[in-house]
């Protein structure tokens, strides 16, 4: 008796011989053969066959129904029907082959048996067939992926809402943007929606079933940035965690990772993320081994990049690879037109008493807020909405609720309306002036403000917000 794990097999099948004689014909065009009887037990297998099922060369398989070893096997319905599939495409570990089963008859015509085929992909004359069947499966998943997102619908380029001229200019060139795969650079004041449009990108483009990651330059302290991208090698630090800690680049393989304020990144690191997105490899602090990374990076900034790099505080070059593609989002008071249905949308998600129905806004509140010149953007326009909301006796804002909503003139905190002010609204109008000061005096430099005053950068933006200055 022949081996198991030889080429030839054992000849126990009536139609054996047969079958091996065109094998010897065949055999430089397959790269794996199987033949099962007509119960479908495997009588032999090619051991190229084995090795691409991952199956040790010792394993003893004959005998077993193919299923047994592999699961999704067509071969009983060709031992059944007695019909041959010519050509079928199967799927190991991700990739394609080229299959074909073909039924063995007895010399009396009845079917005992089936041979099959594997063809790799690299079978020239078969390729442009696999190449649409790629295709397709890439459109079948993106248009699962689409239905998906519909349903989820969170970060959609609908929830960008604006009806004005430059939205419709703006939202035109992100669905043209989406489609290509280079970096993107969005600008815009802060509250202006650059967060909100990343995702939509990222959700409009082909890596919408991939990661989506983001990173805050402003909000990471410095000595951790390095660590925070690239990752951490297992016991890099003494003391330490001891196991290895992945860094967004690894997270975002294969998506999107979104640079929030990249003008705040510190120029030490400006250079080692031009290196990562020259050559497409990451290294992991303490480690030296490289990693290829596939990320598209969206990076956002409030900052005038241009003039940063003018005051050498971002490089140039890295400016180049980030600015590939370029959205200027539009401040909000250019757009007062948008202010309707910003309203309409912003309410729906103002929360409401049970019994309520939804909110209502007198067109003369709507006016009064197109008045309004808008530093925080939308996220102060969503701010006043909530504030007048929680004032509202009723469902309906009027005029009188948006006056008081509305910060007062002069710098005054939101909320303090007229009157002596308390203890809480006169320090905060005390922190805003000192942020305003600090601002001044480092020439908008939000990172010199910070050390100025002592705070993190982390705190100095969640101050920022917090009194709605746009710096
Ligand atoms: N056009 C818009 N339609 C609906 N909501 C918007 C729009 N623009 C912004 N928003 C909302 O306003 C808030 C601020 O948006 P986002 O965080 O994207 O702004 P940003 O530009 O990243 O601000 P910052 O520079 O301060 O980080 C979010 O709640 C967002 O959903
Ligand atoms: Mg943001």
């Amino acid at each position: 008796m022949v081996s198991e794990s030889s080429s030839i097999g054992r000849p126990e099948h009536p139609n054996i011989e047969q079958a091996l004689s065109s094998f010897s014909l065949l055999r430089d065009y397959f790269q794996g053969a199987l033949i099962v009887d007509h119960e479908s037990r495997i009588t032999w297998i090619d051991p190229r066959y084995r090795k691409l099922l991952g199956m040790p060369a010792d394993f003893a398989c004959y005998g077993l129904p193919v299923e047994q070893v592999i699961p999704h096997s067509l071969m009983r319905r060709v031992v059944e029907t007695g019909r041959p599939i010519l050509v079928d495409i199967m799927e190991f570990d991700e990739r394609q082959f080229v299959v074909c089963r073909i039924p063995l008859k007895d010399d009396n015509g009845a079917v005992d048996g089936a041979v099959g085929f594997v063809f790799y992909d690299r079978v020239d004359f078969l390729a442009p067939m696999l190449e649409k069947f790629e295709l397709l499966h890439k459109q079948l998943d993106r248009a699962q992926a689409a239905l998906t997102r519909e349903r989820a619908a969170k970060y959609s380029l609908s929830s960008f809402v604006g009806t004005s001229e430059v939205v419709g200019q703006l939202k035109a060139q992100v669905r043209r943007f989406a489609l290509r795969d280079g970096a993107a650079l969005l600008s815009g004041e802060t509250g202006t929606g650059k967060e909100l449009l990343a995702h939509a990108i990222h959700q409009q483009s082909d890596r919408a079933d991939g990661p989506f990651v983001a990173v805050n330059m402003a909000a990471v302290p410095e000595a951790l940035l390095e660590a925070e991208f690239f990752g951490v090698a297992p016991g890099a630090f003494t003391g330490a965690d001891r196991k290895a800690r992945k860094g967004k680049f690894e997270l975002a393989h294969g998506g999107t990772l979104f640079l929030d304020e990249i003008g705040d990144m510190p120029i030490g690191i400006q250079a080692k993320l031009l290196r990562v997105l020259q050559e497409g490899e990451i290294e992991a602090l303490g480690s030296n081994a490289v990693k290829k990374v596939d990320v598209r990076i969206i990076a956002a900034t409030s900052q005038d990049l241009v003039a940063r790099i003018e005051d050498k505080s971002f490089r140039a070059d890295l400016y180049y690879r980030i600015a590939v593609l370029t959205i200027a989002i539009p401040p909000l008071r250019k757009r007062l037109e948008d202010i309707p249905v910003l309203c309409d949308a912003l309410l729906e998600k103002t929360p409401r008493a049970s019994d309520q129905r939804g909110w209502v806004i007198e067109p003369a509140a709507v006016q009064l807020l197109q008045q309004h010149d808008w530093p925080g953007n939308v996220r102060e326009l969503a701010n006043v909405l909530e504030r007048a909301a929680a004032m509202a006796p009723r469902d309906i804002i009027g005029a009188d609720l948006i006056r008081l909503a509305l910060p007062a003139r002069g710098g005054t905190a939101p909320g303090g309306i007229g009157g002596p002010a308390d203890l809480a609204s006169r320090l905060a109008e005390a922190e805003r002036r000192a942020i305003l000061d600090a601002l001044d005096a480092s020439g908008g430099q939000k990172l010199l403000a910070a050390q100025r005053l002592g705070i993190s950068r982390s705190q100095f933006y969640e101050k920022l917000r917090r009194h709605d200055i746009t710096a």
